[in-house]
């Protein structure tokens, strides 16, 4: 019941505001809507009116739209040309392949009297625009003047154009592999959220997704036949590219190496047995620096996958090299003083020098993690920084290029707000100059899966990524979280009308875990649950031997009704009021019968029993929660509040990694009662 109400509060705050994200560089809406019915059709004029991309995002509308509205739309029959109710104007062509940083993506849209008009000067424009049409369909109001049945596009003027030109997501396919088909359902949520960058963490300890045909022991001994085809890569680049989106491989190396030695173990530091790992805190197997044969294998691997991936970025990696694997090498210390390096770990900057030529040679620019910025290497080259803001903002004033990633770690269970509030510029502001401020690019979120499969991987990326993506397209104006949470529910929601499964799925998987007993007490109990943050589950162990079919799999990282219950209690302590307690009374005595409901359940399934005390935890907090609201007005009995609050801090502790996100704010409540 309680969530029918909150979802209520946000669909009717959607109702009056459009529910864009990312939010327009400028919006205006008026009075007035346009209709969409059966006959919808989309024209296309200009001189780009040809270009691939606009053709199959056109295409896409049709069946988008069918899907989002229920109506029969279907593309015009062959030699028809029914009257448009979209028109789109592509000034110009764009033929230069493949998609580029800093593509041209601003467009403008108009729906009026007129009709609806999108235009844009070049492809990418309408592919970005089409978007922000598709978020504006909803159903027509019952108190629109018609109240007519059905669907309709507000009147609207919508300028449009992105605050940063890398807007990206990176994918770690190597620790639990995602399938072709779940990355190309990501790239249609990146695309309905104007992400242009996939970041593909391709390899890593636990395994080497690539197939290479040149070096095939790669994927044959280093990936446990999970692995993409070239065909495959190829078939997922092509489905970026329609979506406007570019596809930034990333081979991570010295370190994170060991799949690439099973198959190649010369390749390694040391004499090996090398191995992938498959479970947490086996060694990591390192890259050899020192032997020539190094660089001629990663010549030849590189070029056959700078083939491959077409853009002009090809990320090394870099990250956590441990130079005690080198330091005590033997002939460590020739190596050093011929090639005049001071110590082991200037062997990274050499190898990274050498890497940057042979990447050069293929055509493509290096990038890689903040650790690559101790090398002595061209301007060229992007780091990604994963050590925060000062960090970045040092690369930019070094004359580097780099993007933001810290803040963004969606594996981390964070709230949306959390990653929202991360503002790529936020060590800019007074001490970059206008030029190195330039130098910052944006940002990627990162979306690590030591703990998430591809079962749940939608909703570890969505909604929260939707926030994100609006933090690097939107002006940094644009930061109400008040207005983002109540626009993310109506879009994660669209996502789903789009394909993607972060609701769909986790459904199944709780339904799975109640075994044919009914699911509803189980979806009330879990929705006031979070997983734990942080590192702290993965410090318990995982693996490839690791089930991930618990609770804690099953939910999605924010209790929305959590944050709703948050909210009014920061309400009411600042402003008390008896509806205002009523409701949170109504709220505590909602929670108690769903603990009732769903004890039974959680009893009757194995792998359910272990979630038992955090059925105890919420009935305390609910009982300490009510009596802290009655005390705010009547004396508590002696030694009432110490005891509330060490109950709370209790119920507060994570269980089975999981966290019940109504204690913070049963906590404020407990002390808000006089002593
Ligand atoms: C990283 O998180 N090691 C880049």
């Amino acid at each position: 019941m309680r969530l029918a109400v909150i979802f209520g509060v946000a669909l009717a705050a959607a109702a009056e505001t459009p529910a864009l994200m990312p939010w327009p560089a400028s919006a205006k809406f008026d009075a007035g809507e346009i209709e969409m019915n059966v006959g919808f059709s989309v024209s296309v004029a200009g001189a780009g009116a040809n270009d691939a991309r606009v053709k199959a995002a056109v295409e896409r509308v049709y069946t988008r739209l069918a899907r989002q509205t229920g109506l029969p739309i279907l593309p015009p029959r062959a030699g028809t040309q029914p009257p448009p109710a979209l028109r789109v104007i592509v000034e110009e062509a764009d033929h230069r392949p493949p998609q580029q940083l800093g593509d041209d993506e601003r467009y403008s849209l108009d729906v009026s009297e007129a009709g609806i008009r999108l235009s844009a000067d070049r492809p990418l424009g309408v592919v970005r625009g089409l978007e922000t049409f598709l978020q504006l369909v909803r159903q027509n109001p019952a108190s629109s003047p018609s109240k007519a049945p059905g669907f309709s596009v507000p009147y609207t003027e919508i300028r449009d154009e992105p605050r940063f030109p890398w807007r990206g997501l990176s994918l770690d396919v190597s620790r639990h592999f995602i399938p072709a088909e779940e990355i190309e359902r990501t790239l249609d949520g990146m695309a309905a959220v104007k992400l242009n960058v996939l970041h593909w963490h391709l390899s890593d300890d636990q395994g080497f997704r690539v197939e290479s045909k040149k070096y095939p022991r790669l994927q044959q001994y280093g990936s446990d036949g999970l692995y993409y085809t070239q065909t495959e890569i190829r078939d997922v680049v092509a489905y970026a590219r329609d979506r406007g989106i570019r596809v930034v491989p990333e081979f991570d190396v010295p370190g994170h190496a060991s799949s690439w030695l099973a198959g190649y173990p010369s390749l390694g530091t040391g004499a090996g047995p090398f191995h992938i790992v498959h479970e947490r805190g086996d060694a990591n197997g390192v890259i050899d620096p020192m032997k020539e044969s190094t660089y001629r294998f990663l010549d030849g691997l590189f070029g056959e996958m700078a083939k491959l991936f077409p853009d002009a970025y090809f990320h090394i990696g870099g990250d956590e090299v441990n130079p005690r694997d080198w330091s005590n090498q033997p002939g460590v210390q020739a190596f050093l003083k011929k090639h005049h390096l001071e110590s082991a770990p200037r062997l990274q900057t050499y190898f990274n020098q050498r890497l940057q030529k042979i990447l050069a040679r293929h055509g493509k620019r290096m990038m890689g993690w903040d650790e690559i910025l101790q090398s002595d290497l061209p301007k060229d080259v992007v780091i990604q920084s994963w050590r925060g803001q000062t960090a970045l903002a040092d690369v930019a004033r070094k004359g580097y290029s780099g993007i933001l990633s810290t803040g963004y770690y969606l594996d981390l269970m964070q709230p949306a707000s959390a990653h929202y509030r991360t503002e790529p510029l936020a060590e800019a502001a007074g001490r970059l100059s206008p030029e190195e401020t330039k130098r910052i690019l944006g940002g990627e979120a990162a979306m690590w899966e030591e703990l998430a499969t591809a079962e749940n991987l939608d909703a570890k990326l969505w909604p929260r990524l939707a926030a994100i993506a609006e933090r690097f397209w939107s002006p940094a104006s644009v930061n109400d979280i008040g207005s983002m949470y109540a626009r993310l529910e109506p879009v994660n929601q669209w996502l789903e009308w789009l394909g993607l499964k972060q609701r769909s799925n986790l459904q199944l998987m709780r339904q799975r875990l109640v075994s044919g007993m009914p699911v509803a007490p189980l979806n009330a109990f879990a929705s006031i649950l979070e997983p734990v943050k942080g590192y702290e589950r993965h410090r318990s162990g995982w693996g490839v031997t690791t089930p991930f079919n618990r609770l804690v799999d099953a939910i999605p990282p924010e209790s929305d009704a959590a944050r709703e219950f948050s909210d009014r209690v920061a309400q009411y302590l600042t402003a008390p009021s008896v509806p205002a307690e009523e409701g949170l009374r109504k709220s505590l005595a909602g929670w108690v019968e769903v603990v009732g409901a769903a004890r039974p359940v959680l009893e009757s399934n194995s792998l359910l029993l272990e979630d038992l005390p955090l059925a105890d935890a919420l009935a305390t907090l609910c009982r300490r929660g009510g009596e802290a609201l009655s005390y705010r007005t009547e004396a508590p009995p002696a030694g009432w509040k110490a005891q509330a609050l060490a109950d709370i801090k209790d119920a507060s502790v994570h269980r089975a990694h999981l966290l019940i996100a109504i204690a913070p704010a049963v906590q404020k409540l407990a002390e808000a009662v006089p002593q």
